[in-house]
């Protein structure tokens, strides 16, 4: 069913994907990004959802800089937590369905098996908190609203850890990563698929998880990358990703979870669609869109 919908934060690597999927699958898309909508002008958020009709909105803006929030821990919490707040009310006015993106990094990271949605939510950094905040902001208002999260998030609107560690790869032979943290990408034109049924389904409040299939670590991500680029014809200078420890990244302001991979169990009883593996995800991606603009 084509449904008219607005995507906050359409110029993010999620946000803009979504945008060009559902605009192509028929659905009627109206995308603010940063420039045309502040979430941290609640008054600017309730007059310009306040004079739009729709039927659902999806919020994927937010504070993405896990070491800026911990400098910032005010900034992070308005943003991340009390603009949810408002966003979620704007749409219960409209009688809109209202998801929130969130994130993986809500968990503490002890656990060594996927988390599910009924795992408890034990953030260590601000970042964490302030996301877990929105999350409760937005059921605070309505426990039919749903918070998504998503981890590791890649795609061709915005560069991610894949894009960095293959342009290191294209200048250096030496190249590393962390091989001690592991979670699972999430491919945004994938997400796109996952995430519409999702719009339609006013059941479903609460939480789910959201991500590609499997799990990994920065290590494996970024081996599996290089071996896609070679794969697809790109002159690599370093071919083989080298471990580092997360305990060796000093530029790290933020403490980081050393294990968020997430079970899609819920998503897939809910939508009926099964996640592909990341590997397939990363090699489309690396072969369509980013080796195809180093041609
Ligand atoms: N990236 C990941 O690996 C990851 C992992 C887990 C969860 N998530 C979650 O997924 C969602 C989407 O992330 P993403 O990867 O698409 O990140 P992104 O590319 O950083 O997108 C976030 C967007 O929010 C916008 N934004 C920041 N402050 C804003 C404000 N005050 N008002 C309006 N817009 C604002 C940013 O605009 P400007 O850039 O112009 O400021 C940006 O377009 C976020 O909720 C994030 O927490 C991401």
């Amino acid at each position: 069913m084509a449904r008219k919908i607005v995507i906050i934060g359409s110029g993010g690597r999620l946000g803009a994907a979504l945008v060009r999927a559902w605009r192509a699958a028929g659905d009627e898309v109206i995308g603010f990004n940063h420039a045309l909508l502040d979430i941290g002008d609640f008054r600017q958020v309730h007059e310009t959802l306040g004079d739009i009709e729709f039927d659902a909105l999806v919020n994927c803006a937010a504070q993405t800089n896990v070491d800026r929030c911990e400098k910032e821990p005010e900034e992070a919490m308005h943003l991340n937590s009390q603009a949810v707040a408002t966003i979620a009310d704007a749409c219960t006015r409209k009688k809109a369905r209202c998801v929130h993106i969130s994130t993986d990094y809500v968990f503490d990271g002890e656990k060594r098996t996927p988390y599910t949605e009924q795992d408890e939510a034990k953030p260590i950094s601000v970042y964490g908190a302030s996301k877990l905040g929105g999350e409760r902001c937005l059921h605070a208002v309505s426990d039919q609203h749903l918070a998504v999260r998503v981890s590791w998030v890649f795609g061709p609107d915005r560069a991610s850890f894949v894009d960095q560690i293959l342009q290191r790869a294209l200048e250096h032979k030496n190249v590393e990563a962390i091989g001690d943290k592991v979670a699972v990408p999430t491919y945004t034109l994938d997400a796109a698929r996952l995430l519409r049924p999702l719009l339609d389904e006013p059941a479903l409040g609460g939480v789910v998880h959201l991500c590609n299939a499997g799990s990994c670590t920065w290590q494996e991500y970024g081996q599996h990358a290089l071996d896609c680029a070679v794969a697809a014809g790109v002159p690599l200078k370093g071919r083989a990703v080298g471990a580092l420890k997360m305990a060796d990244l000093k530029a790290f302001i933020a403490r980081r979870p050393v294990y968020t991979a997430m079970s899609t169990s819920l998503l897939q009883q809910v939508t009926g669609l099964t996640p592909r593996p990341w590997q397939e995800a990363v090699e489309e991606y690396v072969r369509a869109h980013w080796a195809a603009r180093q041609q």
